[in-house]
Formats: C-alpha cells, sequence, structure tokens
C-alpha cells in the first residue's frame, strides 16, 4: 500500500513521530527555526496530511499552495493561528488537542500564581545571590487564603484552577461571555467583566485569543483593578495590551504580573517587561512536562492518520467537516 504524504511543520515527541512514520511517507523540518512560508508552501505541494505547531500560521495563502492537503493537526488546544474558515472552505477538517492538557495547564497557571505571592523565584534568587546573611530579608509576599481569585474565561482548564484556589482556602469568581448551566456545584460565582475587575485579588487569564478578546486587557482594564492585583496570564500574549501591562506595573496601578504567554513571542531579552521588579515570566510552558506533550502528540497524530484514512477526527475543531465523505 502507498504510503501517506505527510509534512511535520517542526521538531515533535519521537512516539507521535513514530506512529505517523508507520503510515506516512513524511517530510519533516528539523530545525529550531520555523520555517517560512516559501520553505513550507514548496513541501505542501503534494501533501495530504499537515501536522503543524502554534508558530506558524495556517492561512490562505499556505491552504492555495496546498492542493491535496485533506486534513491538519496541531498539538495544541489553542488554534489562533489558524484559520478555521479557510480550512471549512477547503473542506480540510482541523483537529486540536484539547482535554489532555487540562491538569497541567492548570498546575502551571496556579503554580505561577502562587510562586508570584509568595515570592519564590525571588527568593531563589536572593539566596543564589548569596544575600541571605542574618539580618537581611525579602520584601514581603500575599496570602492566598481568604483572597478572591477571577478567572476569566472558565473552560476546563480554569475549573481546574478553580479546584486549586479553592484547596487553599480562596474564593473563586469567573466571567465567561455566558454564565456556566452548572456552576453553582464547582462552587464559584459568575460575575460581569468590569465587577470581576474591581472585586479580584488575583486575577487568571484563560480566554482563547479570537477577535473578540485580542486586547482585552488595556489601559481602562487595568485602572478599574485593585492596586493590589496579581494578574496572570496563561492563555495567549495578545490577549493583553502588552504596553498598557508596562505602563500599569511601572506606575503601580497593579502589584504584579506572572505571564506563561507574551506578546511578542518570544520575548526580546532586552524588552522592557523584563527590566520591571514587579514580574514573573515563565517561557510558555503551560503544557510543558514530558507525559502531557506526549499525549498532546500522539492525540494529534492520531487525528492526523484518521483524517488521511477518511475519518472523523477524535478532536475536530470544524465539525462541520469531520466526514471525508463529504469530500466526494
Ligand atoms: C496550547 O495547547 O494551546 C498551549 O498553549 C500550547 O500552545
Amino acid at each position: 500500500m502507498d504510503k501517506y504524504k505527510v509534512v511535520i511543520a517542526g521538531r515533535i515527541m519521537p512516539p507521535a513521530l513514530a506512529a505517523i512514520q508507520e503510515q506516512c511517507e513524511v517530510l519533516q523540518w528539523d530545525r529550531p527555526v520555523p520555517p517560512t512560508l516559501s520553505q513550507l508552501t514548496r513541501w505542501l505541494q503534494d501533501a495530504e496530511g499537515l501536522f503543524v505547531l502554534p508558530n506558524i500560521a495556517v492561512n490562505e495563502e499556505l491552504l492555495a499552495a496546498a492542493p491535496k492537503l485533506r486534513v491538519i493537526a496541531q498539538p495544541a488546544v489553542g488554534y489562533d493561528n489558524i484559520d478555521i474558515q479557510a480550512c471549512t472552505n477547503r473542506k480540510i477538517p482541523f483537529g486540536n488537542t484539547p482535554g489532555v492538557l487540562v491538569e497541567t495547564t492548570a498546575d502551571l497557571a496556579f503554580g505561577l500564581l502562587l510562586t508570584a505571592a509568595r515570592r519564590i523565584h525571588e527568593g531563589w534568587d536572593w539566596v543564589r545571590a548569596g544575600k541571605w546573611q542574618p539580618g537581611a530579608s525579602l520584601p514581603l509576599g500575599v496570602d492566598l487564603y481568604g483572597k478572591t481569585l477571577g478567572i476569566v474565561g472558565l473552560g476546563a482548564i480554569g475549573t481546574a484552577v478553580a479546584r486549586r484556589a479553592q484547596a487553599s482556602g480562596m474564593k473563586v469568581i469567573y466571567h465567561n461571555r455566558r454564565p456556566r448551566p452548572n456552576h453553582e456545584v464547582l462552587g464559584v460565582e459568575y460575575r460581569l467583566f468590569e465587577d470581576l475587575l474591581t472585586e479580584a485579588d488575583f486575577i487568571v487569564v484563560l480566554t482563547p485569543l479570537t477577535p473578540e478578546s485580542r486586547g482585552l486587557f488595556g489601559a481602562k482594564e487595568f485602572a478599574r483593578m485593585k492596586p493590589t492585583v496579581y494578574f496572570i496570564n496563561a492563555a495567549r500574549g495578545a490577549v493583553v495590551d502588552t504596553q498598557a501591562l508596562y505602563n500599569a506595573l511601572a506606575d503601580g496601578q497593579i502589584a504584579y504580573a506572572a505571564l506563561d504567554v507574551t506578546d511578542p513571542e518570544p520575548l526580546p531579552a532586552d524588552h522592557p517587561l523584563i527590566k520591571l521588579p514587579n514580574i514573573l515570566i515563565a517561557p510558555h510552558i503551560g503544557s510543558a512536562t514530558t507525559e502531557t506533550r506526549n499525549k498532546m502528540a500522539l492525540l494529534a497524530a492520531e487525528n492526523l492518520l484518521l483524517g488521511l484514512a477518511g475519518k472523523p477526527l477524535v478532536t475536530c475543531v470544524n465539525t462541520e467537516v469531520n466526514y471525508r465523505q463529504q469530500k466526494a
């Protein structure tokens, strides 16, 4: 049997690569810097499947250069790099990887909150710099217990963060476009966006990046927050206006930020945010454990192979084209 022709647009976890190679003839981009559009489109001329990564834009131009493409899979829950409508117009199902990274990403989001509040990273820097001397002390942190956490974007990851916060004695409020029907059973309370901003002691952002959520947190929103608020972004950098966040932190309008995502990404080493004393930045590692990255890559590989075989993907975003028979 002829093997399917597949492009893998970056480095992926070895078990997923092995599963794909069993059934496919693979062209894999294996350099650390992502391929340019022209490099990728040259490879895609004959490709039936594309395994893509979140740092690559899948747009009209790319799809136009890939006339044989029948499925696209990506090992990430977010898919703001993908023009879903363009995929749907071409009847190409796109698969992401929800579910498998929920607990891992919640650990990181809550870990950022706890680390920032209790100055854990600053303490370690201080010890390492030999500053732990008799009489010397680090600026004090703040308690979680008894405080209010506001979650913006209460999906599966937000729910897992809420559980962690409740275990630490926090009250949890949230904002989604619509209240969740079952929110009482989660022990959380709904708030309008503006009310959450004024009430929360800690804010965790987990909303996907969409045209509506781009720049959701700007100067006006930071001005509404308590001056003591801790602001945590574990969603996408562009949900926040970076300059407005910088100003709010530099002017003491908010107390602290802890970010797993930034805009731009990666953040240049000389970026002004990095020089602030009241910030903690992680390099987009929400799902970065061996177990979870393997699960994500294997689910994406499964989606890819199912699409190539003309079967519905396990986790498809544009469900209206999730059946190959529609392409006949
Ligand atoms: C996701 O799965 O969306 C993570 O943020 C990795 O991009």
